[in-house]
């Protein structure tokens, strides 16, 4: 299983606002995870960026007006509507809006809208008070009646000066919605995954408190691939500075204890949880209620006890229970001992003194153990691509069977991979 977004085909209406510069940006993003890029341009999109600089970028000819000759849609003026696998319309300009929620079709965006079978997303870019004004909004829950996907606009400061709602939203939170909707009906339908994530926080008083450099970054990357594949993804997020992905439920904890407990109630109807956070083994015995202070003493003795080990101590019958080993030295070892000490379907094991893997990067470098005694040596490659291989390794090891059954079924009609 690759990026969702491999050799799918995305027609990218943009339309004459300024935010026009972000959709060259989601463009890049889309052509660099795999995708084929259709863009078309409006006449009021092509007063702010011209075609040259979407062909750079995707490779691709763009369209611009459906009558011209020389443009494909003048042969087949609903070429890239049958095509694409969705249409995306980013920046969306309350004009286009208003066309698109009365079924217009004099230009060759709208035209393609009209006429594609495709899910279809609008990120609505716009002055506050166009935004706002009835008109608008009428138009807007007109399409969203309709089943098309409104992402944004976001709050800001406005081209017009203006802080108000309006703004597109990023490319980052657009990549999100756009992998999310081309991964419903993948093989993790009706599948539940619970992953935790981050670095546990044990506080000693009001203002310190015990961590690890963990950022989340792992269990994040699973979270997103999960959804990529029509699961439903939960992260148990222990404290970081990760914006919450779109379409993944995130329960935010702070402690081990926290943990364990918001890990347990989200189990209870789960298929599979993997514990990438790192929690911390130990908390302080006791925690000061006011800031301690620094007194006369020159050391400092802090006396702390064992946190529970919070994946050996789920149930394993209906559960695939995959840990992480995030060690310094004795990898593989200690991996092995892991994966049966605490009763493991899978263990992911990295070494997290690799300045390209392990803590903060976008890398990882993984060693995956089974039970079986199977050992699969993966190369460097992003947190999101070892998220989908081990979802990979998962998918066999499902305990519920009908739940099998039903995910085997849409894997067939739904063609993913
Ligand atoms: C400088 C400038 C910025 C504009 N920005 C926006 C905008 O952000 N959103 C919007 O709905 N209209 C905006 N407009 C107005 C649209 O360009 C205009 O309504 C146009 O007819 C939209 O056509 P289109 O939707 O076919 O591209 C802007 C106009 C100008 C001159």
């Amino acid at each position: 299983m690759t990026d969702i977004l491999k050799d799918k085909i995305i027609g990218l209406g943009v339309t004459g606002s300024i935010a026009c510069y972000k959709a060259i940006d989601l463009a890049s993003k889309l052509t660099q995870s795999g995708a084929g890029i259709d863009v078309i341009l409006t006449r009021g999109a092509r007063e702010f960026v011209t075609a040259l600089a979407f062909s750079a970028i995707t490779h691709r000819s763009v369209s611009e007006d459906m009558f011209d000759p020389r443009s494909e849609l003048s042969i087949d003026h609903v070429a890239i509507a049958e095509r694409a696998d969705l249409i995306v319309v980013a920046p969306a300009t309350a004009h286009t809006i208003a066309k698109m929620a009365n079924g217009l079709a004099d230009d060759a965006l709208t035209a393609t809208v009209l006429a594609t079978g495709a899910p279809i997303l609008v990120a609505p870019a716009m002055d506050a008070h166009m935004f706002g004004n009835p008109a608008t909004q009428e138009n807007v829950r007109t399409l969203k009646r309709r089943g098309v996907t409104i992402v944004g606009p976001a709050s800001g400061r406005l081209a017009s000066g203006l802080v108000g709602k309006g703004r597109m939203v990023e490319t980052a939170e657009l990549m999100g919605w756009i992998r999310m909707i081309l991964g419903q009906g993948g093989d993790l339908v009706g599948r539940k995954v619970v992953v935790s994530a981050g670095g546990t926080q044990e506080a000693i008083d009001p203002v310190r408190v015990v961590t690890n450099n963990s950022s989340g970054k792992m269990g994040y990357a699973i979270a997103e691939a999960a959804r990529d594949r029509g699961g439903e993804a939960v992260v148990v997020a222990a404290p970081n500075a990760l914006p919450d992905p779109v379409g993944v439920r995130v329960v935010n904890v702070n402690t081990a204890l926290d943990m364990q407990k918001a890990v347990t109630d989200e189990i209870e109807d789960a298929d599979v949880v993997i514990m990438a956070a790192a929690v911390s083994d130990w908390r302080p015995v006791t925690t000061a209620d006011q800031k301690i202070k620094k007194g006369e003493s020159t050391e400092w003795n802090l006396e702390f006890t064992k946190n529970p080990d919070i994946i050996a101590g789920l149930p394993s019958d209906k559960l695939v229970k995959v840990g992480f080993a995030a060690e310094t030295e004795d990898l593989i070892a200690n991996a092995q001992t892991k994966l049966v000490s605490k009763g493991l379907d899978l263990i992911a094991a990295n070494d997290v003194t690799a300045t390209d893997a392990g803590f903060a990067t976008d890398t990882n470098r993984v060693m995956l153990f089974d039970r079986e005694g199977g050992i699969e040596v993966m190369p460097l490659m992003s947190k999101y691509d070892v998220g989908h291989r081990i979802l990979d390794r998962v998918k066999p090891m499902f305990k519920d069977g009908l739940k099998q059954d039903i995910a085997v079924g849409e894997d067939a009609a739904g063609g993913r991979d």
